[in-house]
């Protein structure tokens, strides 16, 4: 199975979770005689990489964090349907594996505020040890994606402040310095993907992009890209959101439990929209983004072509009109707990953020 595509070299994995690199036939790089001394390199980088635990592979649709890349494994999608995100170095590893146990202990807590988490983040399944690496551990989580057959995903980490309460003057320059307009509106972007049902490709849009976006154009470029499918904005799929944003600031508002610092909510829906027979396709051109993406870094744009499966029902497929589509589903939740503190105080940097962010979703709605 095709996994990683990136310039040419391709990697499959084995049931066993073994990685193969491969140069694709007849590319540059092959015609080049370079394939032997390509394969080498990529083989020496795998070898440091973790055996991947039966059953699993890469994330397919992740959009940021870590990846799998340079000797250590990112988030891996299980065969049964869940995700295995690879528990972090102590302390931040163990500090979300301890909140994930806290919030789906077999005994549930007497805090109201924890138990009402269940709902608001992926669920937990226990933790997974490698079969090889005895220090490799994996929390199995519910996969947000399971059943979106074309998911757009949108990872925003909260915030006005992304450093923890103990973090050294050198980390808090480094996460200010990321995205200097988030001390204004209290969230950014960390990576997206979109889809188009026309062309029927993936886009992914990763950090650089998201990097170059300020308070305005997040909104409108950011936002306005992602909640569009070829050009039409899925303004019922906006309303979901923001109504499942606010469930999450209700709880925010009551609780006085936690803080999160450089945590995530991840939108997604799915691009899979029904095909109307009637209407005229609607353009998709004035949002091709490629070219405006990633500082021309092509290992960043990761796209898949799917032209070639649709090609069939090109006749269809131009008949398309997002406009009309079923209401497609959307899952909002909150990830990523590797610095959430016990603090018995409202956590009013999430707060700010999460209000300017629904705040800019509306405004979105009314453009
Ligand atoms: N439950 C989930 N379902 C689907 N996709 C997920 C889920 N959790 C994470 N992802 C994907 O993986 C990406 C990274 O996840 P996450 O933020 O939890 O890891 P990380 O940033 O690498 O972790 P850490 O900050 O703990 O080092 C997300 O942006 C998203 O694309
Ligand atoms: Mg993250």
């Amino acid at each position: 199975m095709i996994l990683q595509y990136i310039k040419n070299v391709y990697i499959t994995f084995s049931d066993s979770g073994h990685q193969h690199p491969r140069v694709k036939t007849g590319s540059a790089l092959a015609k080049a005689g370079l394939k032997k001394i390509v394969l080498k390199k990529v083989m020496s980088s795998l070898k440091r990489m973790p055996t991947l635990p039966p059953g699993t592979k890469p994330l397919d649709n992740q959009v940021a964090g870590h990846q799998n890349a340079d000797g250590k494994i990112g988030c891996l999608q299980h065969d049964d349907g869940t995700i295995l995100k690879p528990v972090q170095y102590p302390p931040k590893g163990q500090r979300e594996v301890d909140f994930y146990q806290e919030v789906f202990g077999d005994q549930g807590s007497d805090d109201k505020a924890v138990l009402q988490l269940r709902d608001l983040v992926p669920k937990f399944h226990g933790i997974l040890h490698s079969p090889k690496e005895s220090d490799v551990r994996f929390m199995k989580l519910e996969n947000l994606l399971e059943d979106m057959r074309h998911p757009c995903v949108l990872d925003i980490k909260m915030g006005r402040k992304t450093y923890d309460p103990y973090a050294s003057q050198e980390k808090i320059a480094m996460e200010t310095a990321k995205f200097p307009p988030a001390k204004k509106i209290g969230y950014q972007m960390s990576g997206m993907q979109t889809y188009s049902p026309g062309t029927g490709k993936i886009q992914k849009f990763d950090k650089y992009f998201c990097k170059d976006l300020d308070e305005e154009s997040i909104v409108f470029q950011g936002f306005g890209k992602f909640f569009s499918l070829d050009g039409v904005m899925q303004k019922e799929v906006i309303k979901d959101v923001i109504e499942r944003l606010e469930e999450i600031l209700k709880w925010f508002n009551k609780q006085r439990t936690y803080n999160f610092f450089a945590s995530s909510i991840l939108i997604v829906f799915d691009g899979d929209v029904s095909i109307s027979s009637s209407k005229t396709s609607s353009s998709s051109s004035d949002l091709k983004v490629a070219d405006d993406c990633c500082n021309g870094d092509t290992d960043s744009i990761i796209e898949n072509d799917y032209s070639e499966l649709i090609s069939k029902d090109s006749e269809d497929s131009k008949k398309f009109s997002p406009s009309e589509s079923v209401h497609p589903k959307v899952q909002v939740r909150m990830i990523d707990f590797a610095h959430v503190y016990r603090i018995p105080d409202e956590d009013d940097n999430y707060i700010f953020g999460l209000k300017h962010l629904i705040y800019d979703l509306h405004r979105l709605l009314k453009s």
